[in-house]
C-alpha cells in the first residue's frame, strides 16, 4: 500500500468514517475554479475538467456517497458493488439542488458494472457524476445551443462503458417551446473538432420527447451528454417580412409593365422581325409570365382557394421559370452562332424549332410532374421566426410553389445553375472573340459588343440570383424567392432599357446611312 492511500485510511479512521473536510475543499475550489472560466484559456480549463474527473475517481471517500455543489456544478460519487441493481437519479431527490434548476435526471442499468465484474472482481467500482448547468466549457465550432443549457456526464472508474444493450436514460424537462427546433440527444466526442476540444455527436444516442415537456436521451455508452437545439429549416427573420412583401409587388409590378411596354413597341413596329429581335421577344414574354405568376401565387395560397388553383398556379410558376431560364440559355447560343460567324449556316426553321425548345421542353417537364405527382405543387409555407425574450414564435406565409425538395433542387436550382453556366461559358468566350474582332471589323464589333453587353447583363442578374440561392441553407431554401423577385424586377426593366436603347441606336444608323448616301449623290 503506498502512502497515499495510507494517508487517507489514516485520516478516515481519525475522522471517524467521515470525509475529510481537505478533500471536499479541495475539490470545491476545483469547481469553482471551472465555474468562472474568463480569463481562462480552454486548454487549461480542458485540464481542469480532466484534473476534477482524476480526482473523484482517485481520492478515498471512506466509502462514503459524496455529493458536492457549487453554482453551477454538481459532483456526485457512487460507490458500487458487483451485485449493482441499477440506479436511478433525479434531482427531484438529490440533496441541494436549487429550486430554479429545471430538473434532470439519468438511470443507470444494472448492466453497466458488469463487463468490469466479468473481467475481474475490482474491490470497488465507483461511479462518478458530474453536471454542468453551463454550456460555456462545452462550446463547438458553431456554438451550438444546448436545452437549458444543461451538460450531464458520468463516468465508471477510469472505464469506457459502450455498447450498451440496455441504455443509459437521460432526462431532460424543460419549460420552453421548441416549435421550430429539432432536438438532438448529443454526446461530447472529444478532440472530434479542430478549434475546440470537442464535438457534438449523436451517435449511439436516442432521442425521445415523451411529453412536450420532456427529453428523453437513451444512449449506450458512458460520458457528458446534451440536448442539442437546432431551428429546422431556415426561418427568415420576421422583420423582413413586410419589406419584402412590398420589394415583390413593387419589383414584379415594375417588371410587368416594363415588358408588357417592350412587347407592346415591338408589335407597333414589326420592322425588324429577324431572329434576334424575335427571341428577345420570345424572353420578354417568359419574364412577363413569371412576374404575373409571381404576383398571384401568394393571394392563391390562402385557405379559402381551392387547392387545384394553387396547384395549377404553382406548377405554371415553375413552368413560367424553367422557360424563362431556357429562353437566356437560348439568348446565349444565338450568341454563340452570331459571333462564331455560324450564322451563315442555315439551320431549317431554326426559330420554330427555338420555340419548341423554349416553350415547350418547359412544358413537357412540367406536365410530366403534373402526371407523376401533382402534390410537388401546392401551397408552400415560409415560415418567418420571430426573436422573444420567451422562445422563438413563428409567422407563416404561404405561396403556391413547388413543395418537394428534390423537385425543388434539381428542376429549380440545377436548371438555373446549368444555364447560368451555360451562358457564363458563352460570355467568357465571346469576350475573347470581341478583343480579337476589335480593330479589323468595326461595325460588326460595335453590334456585337452591343449584344454581349446585354447577355452579360442579363447573365450576371439572373446569376447573381442562383448564386444566391445555392448559397442560402436549409431544406426549401427560400429566401431566395424573394431575392429572385428583387432582382427579377431589375431583369424586367433592364430588358426595357435594353430594347429602348437598341432602337434608338438602329434608329440613328439609319439616319446616318440615309445621310451618308445623300451627301455621297450631292457629291457626284
Ligand atoms: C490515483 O491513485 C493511484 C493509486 O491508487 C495513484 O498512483 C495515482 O497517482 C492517482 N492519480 C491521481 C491523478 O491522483
Ligand atoms: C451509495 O449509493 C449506492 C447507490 O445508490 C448505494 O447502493 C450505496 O449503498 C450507497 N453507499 C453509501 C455508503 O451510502
Ligand atoms: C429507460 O427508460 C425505458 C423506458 O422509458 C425503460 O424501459 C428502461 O428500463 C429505462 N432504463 C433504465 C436503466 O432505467
Ligand atoms: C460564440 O458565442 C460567443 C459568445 O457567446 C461569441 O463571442 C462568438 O463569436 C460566437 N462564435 C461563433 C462562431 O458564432
Ligand atoms: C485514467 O486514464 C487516464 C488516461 O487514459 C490516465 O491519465 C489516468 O491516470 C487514469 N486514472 C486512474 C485513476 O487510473
Ligand atoms: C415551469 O414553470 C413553472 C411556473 O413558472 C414552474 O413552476 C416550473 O417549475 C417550471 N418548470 C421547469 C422545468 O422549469
Ligand atoms: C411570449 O411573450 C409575449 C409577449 O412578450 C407573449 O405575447 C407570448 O404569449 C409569450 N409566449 C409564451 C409561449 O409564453
Ligand atoms: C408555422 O409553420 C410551422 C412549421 O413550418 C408550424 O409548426 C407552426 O405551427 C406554424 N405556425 C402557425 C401560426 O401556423
Amino acid at each position: 500500500m503506498d502512502t497515499h492511500v495510507s494517508l487517507f485510511v489514516c485520516l478516515c479512521l481519525l475522522a471517524a468514517q467521515s470525509i475529510p473536510a481537505e478533500t471536499t475543499s479541495e475539490l470545491l475550489t476545483l469547481m469553482k475554479h471551472l465555474e468562472r472560466p474568463r480569463g481562462r484559456t480552454m486548454p487549461s480549463r480542458v485540464k481542469h475538467i480532466h484534473r476534477l474527473e482524476q480526482m473523484l475517481l482517485n481520492t478515498s471517500f471512506c466509502g462514503h456517497n459524496l455529493t458536492l455543489q457549487t453554482d453551477a456544478i454538481q459532483s456526485l460519487v457512487f460507490e458500487l458493488g458487483c451485485s449493482f441493481p441499477g440506479l436511478s437519479l433525479s434531482s427531484a431527490t438529490l440533496p441541494n439542488v436549487p429550486q430554479a434548476w429545471a430538473p434532470h435526471g439519468m438511470q443507470f442499468p444494472a448492466e453497466l458494472t458488469k463487463e468490469a465484474c466479468v473481467a475481474s472482481q475490482p474491490a470497488r467500482l465507483r461511479l462518478i457524476c458530474v453536471y454542468f448547468f453551463t454550456a460555456q466549457l462545452f462550446q463547438d465550432d458553431s456554438n451550438s445551443s444546448l436545452l437549458n443549457n444543461y451538460v450531464l456526464g458520468a463516468k465508471l472508474d477510469n472505464r469506457t462503458v459502450n455498447n450498451l444493450q440496455n441504455p443509459v436514460n437521460i432526462s431532460f424537462w424543460h419549460n420552453r417551446s421548441l416549435e421550430g427546433y429539432t432536438v438532438t440527444c448529443v454526446f461530447w466526442k472529444e478532440g472530434a473538432s479542430q478549434h475546440s476540444w470537442g464535438a457534438w455527436s449523436p451517435e449511439g444516442c436516442y432521442t425521445e420527447q415523451p411529453s412536450p415537456s420532456q427529453v428523453l436521451c437513451r444512449c449506450n455508452h458512458l460520458t457528458y451528454f446534451a440536448v442539442l437545439m437546432q431551428l429546422s429549416g431556415d426561418p427568415v427573420p420576421a422583420e423582413l417580412l413586410v419589406p419584402l412583401e412590398y420589394i415583390s409587388l413593387v419589383g414584379c409590378s415594375i417588371s410587368v409593365v416594363a415588358t408588357l411596354l417592350t412587347i407592346l413597341l415591338y408589335a407597333h413596329s414589326r420592322k425588324q422581325s429577324d431572329s434576334v429581335t424575335c427571341i428577345h421577344m420570345n424572353l420578354h414574354g417568359s419574364v412577363l409570365l413569371l412576374n404575373v405568376t409571381f404576383l398571384l401565387s401568394s393571394q392563391m395560397a390562402l385557405p379559402t382557394v381551392p387547392r387545384s388553383v394553387c396547384t395549377v398556379l404553382a406548377a405554371t410558376l415553375h413552368y413560367a421559370l424553367l422557360s424563362c431560364l431556357t429562353w437566356m440559355a437560348i439568348e446565349g447560343f444565338n450568341l454563340y452562332l452570331l459571333l462564331g460567324r455560324v450564322y451563315n449556316v442555315y439551320i431549317h426553321r431554326y426559330l420554330l424549332k427555338l420555340c419548341v425548345l423554349g416553350w415547350g421542353f418547359p412544358a413537357l417537364l412540367v406536365l410530366l410532374l403534373l402526371v407523376i405527382k401533382s402534390s410537388v405543387y401546392g401551397p408552400h409555407v415560409i415560415s418567418f421566426s420571430k426573436s422573444q425574450e420567451n422562445g422563438t414564435s413563428f409567422q407563416n406565409v404561404s405561396m403556391c410553389w413547388v413543395r418537394s425538395p428534390v423537385v425543388h433542387r434539381v428542376l429549380v436550382m440545377g436548371y438555373g445553375g446549368l444555364t447560368s453556366l451555360f451562358n457564363l461559358l458563352v460570355l467568357a468566350w465571346a469576350l475573347r472573340i470581341l478583343c480579337r474582332l476589335r480593330a479589323p471589323d468595326k461595325a460588326l464589333s460595335s453590334w456585337a459588343y452591343r449584344d454581349t453587353v446585354m447577355v452579360l447583363g442579363l447573365t450576371v442578374l439572373l446569376g447573381t440570383t442562383w448564386a444566391l440561392a445555392f448559397f442560402s441553407f436549409g431544406v426549401f431554401l427560400l429566401p431566395q424567392i424573394f431575392l429572385f423577385t428583387i432582382f427579377n424586377s431589375l431583369y424586367g426593366f433592364f430588358l426595357f432599357l435594353w430594347f429602348c436603347s437598341q432602337r434608338r441606336h438602329s434608329a440613328t444608323e439609319a439616319k446616318a446611312e440615309m445621310e451618308a448616301i445623300s451627301s455621297s449623290q450631292t457629291t457626284h
